[in-house]
């Protein structure tokens, strides 16, 4: 099939790519040219394991092209999905400008040529799939004086379920997909493109990949009202699993439990599941925090309030700062102090930092006058960049960040921190200290070497 992808973002490129690989022939439209020109060398923009070489493979098969912008492709478009991006306005209410413009551009590109599907694979807010039914029309009429005859194109919902650091894996493998259109001839459509996900029928693109016991992936079909609520619903309950750990933590402190056993024990309850039970500094990324935000404000907007929402959101808020105020417990006063701080990324895998903890914990420590020294594999550069106001040192590893540090506070749980000995990070701290917002080390261990050792939960 012919597919158009707006956006070459993290879900955008990544869906291109992949359904590239599975035969399909497509275009990217992405607007920021120096995105573009990476793109086009074969080089990916974003740091996303395997993503770059399945890229390249696809670009030379000539099975993806990348364009600023396509009105000619998208004449030719079976599938037109938007993929741009959603961020958060100040009043947490999702911005849809970029929605709007790439809806705007599929209505002045549409010709009658094919009947299409336009797909909302972008989060965004209940009720949007009409609102860009009503801009292709709007895109439409600018350039012919009436709206397209509705015959031509279908809007159809099919909600993006991806995790940054294994976005291609959990694109060829996914536990559901969901689709949420009013036709059935749409719905047709999309099956027909994601039928070899569906039925788990390609040959895995990478050689030595560990491949799940997967015979078919389920596919929800639904309006679209319910399919967009189901992607807020699906982000608002991993959060609210990763709140309570959280919480269950801080009382797990207080009680002198063990949350890591605590939650190991729920977790074997199979109605509750072992997954995203992790205490620690809390969640963050570009969609929890935003998602959340923006379903508060509709289910505002229709009277409804919206405690577990707001719970949720208020216990991550309190726990990322946790590991600071650990820090002042142990390091009288902080001010003036040396603090090294392992991982930025919001978490592992990724160079994303939108709304990244680490963030928080940096801004709080500079508030309180202390000397940051910040080492992160692969995201420094993109905080340099995006907060040059921080006024912090950066490591070139993450032994040297722990050079005349007084303590360490680990935010991201990067594999290569675990390689580093407990004994080699109590030779370097001149006091000892450690603070692990993700109860990545064993206390006995941290104990044995000396270490002044303050984790979540245990
Ligand atoms: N990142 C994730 O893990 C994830 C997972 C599931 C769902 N989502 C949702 O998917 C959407 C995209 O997220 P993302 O992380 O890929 O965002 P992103 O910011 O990485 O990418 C969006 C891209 O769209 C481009 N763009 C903006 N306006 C455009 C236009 N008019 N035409 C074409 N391209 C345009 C931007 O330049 C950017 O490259 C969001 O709604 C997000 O909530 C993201």
């Amino acid at each position: 099939m012919n597919v158009s992808v707006f956006g070459a973002g993290y879900v955008g490129l990544v869906t291109g790519v992949v359904l590239a690989e599975l035969g399909h022939q497509v275009t990217l439209i992405e607007p920021v040219k120096e995105k573009l020109q990476v793109i086009n060398n074969g080089r990916s923009p974003i740091f996303e394991a395997g993503l770059e070489a399945l890229l390249q493979r696809v670009m030379d098969q000539g099975r993806l092209h990348a364009k600023a912008t396509a009105e000619r492709d998208l004449a030719d478009a079976d599938i037109i999905f938007i993929a741009v991006g959603t961020p958060p306005l100040p009043d947490g209410e999702a911005d849809l400008r970029y929605v709007r413009q790439a809806a705007l551009s599929i209505g002045g590109g549409m010709t009658g040529k094919k009947r299409q599907v336009i797909v909302n694979k972008a989060t965004v807010p209940i009720g949007s799939a009409n609102l860009v039914e009503v801009w292709i029309q709007d895109g439409f009429r600018d350039l012919h004086g009436r709206v397209p005859p509705t015959e031509w194109y279908a809007v159809a919902s099919n909600p993006e379920f991806l995790r940054e650091g294994t976005a291609i894996y959990d694109t060829l493998y996914p536990d559901r997909i969901v689709l949420g259109a009013d036709e059935a001839w749409a719905i047709d459509r999309l099956k027909e493109l994601y039928a070899p996900i569906i039925q788990q029928s390609f040959a895995p693109p990478f050689k030595d990949e560990e491949v799940p016991l997967v015979t078919g992936v389920p596919v929800d079909v639904t309006d679209r009202i319910s399919s967009e609520m189901i992607k807020y619903a699906a982000n608002a309950f991993l959060a609210m699993k990763i709140s309570f750990a959280n919480e269950m933590a801080n009382i797990s402190e207080r009680v002198g439990a063990n949350v890591v056993d605590v939650m190991h024990g729920i977790g074997l309850d199979r109605r509750i599941g072992a997954k995203f039970l992790n205490a620690g500094v809390g969640w963050g990324g570009s969609c929890f925090g935003k998602d959340l935000s923006a379903l508060t404000l509709t289910a505002q907007e229709y009277g409804y309030h919206p405690r577990l929402l707001q719970a949720t959101m208020a216990v991550n808020r309190d726990q990322r700062l946790l590991v600071v105020k650990k820090l002042q417990e142990e390091l009288k006063p902080v001010k003036g102090r040396r603090v090294a701080v392992w991982g930025i990324a919001f978490k592992p895998g990724t160079d994303d930092l939108r709304d990244a903890p680490a963030i928080s914990v940096i801004e709080e420590l500079l508030r309180l006058g202390v000397r940051v020294t910040a080492y992160d594999p692969i995201a420094m550069d993109n905080l340099q960049r995006e907060r040059p106001d921080l006024e912090i040192q950066y490591a070139n590893s993450a032994e040297e960040a722990l050079i005349d540090a007084d303590a360490l506070i680990l935010i991201t749980e990067w594999d290569s921190f675990r390689e580093i000995p407990l004994e080699t990070i109590a030779a370097r701290l001149s006091r000892g200290i450690v603070i692990d917002g993700r109860n990545l080390w064993d206390p006995n261990e941290a104990d044995r070497v000396g270490i002044n050792y303050r984790s979540i939960g245990r």
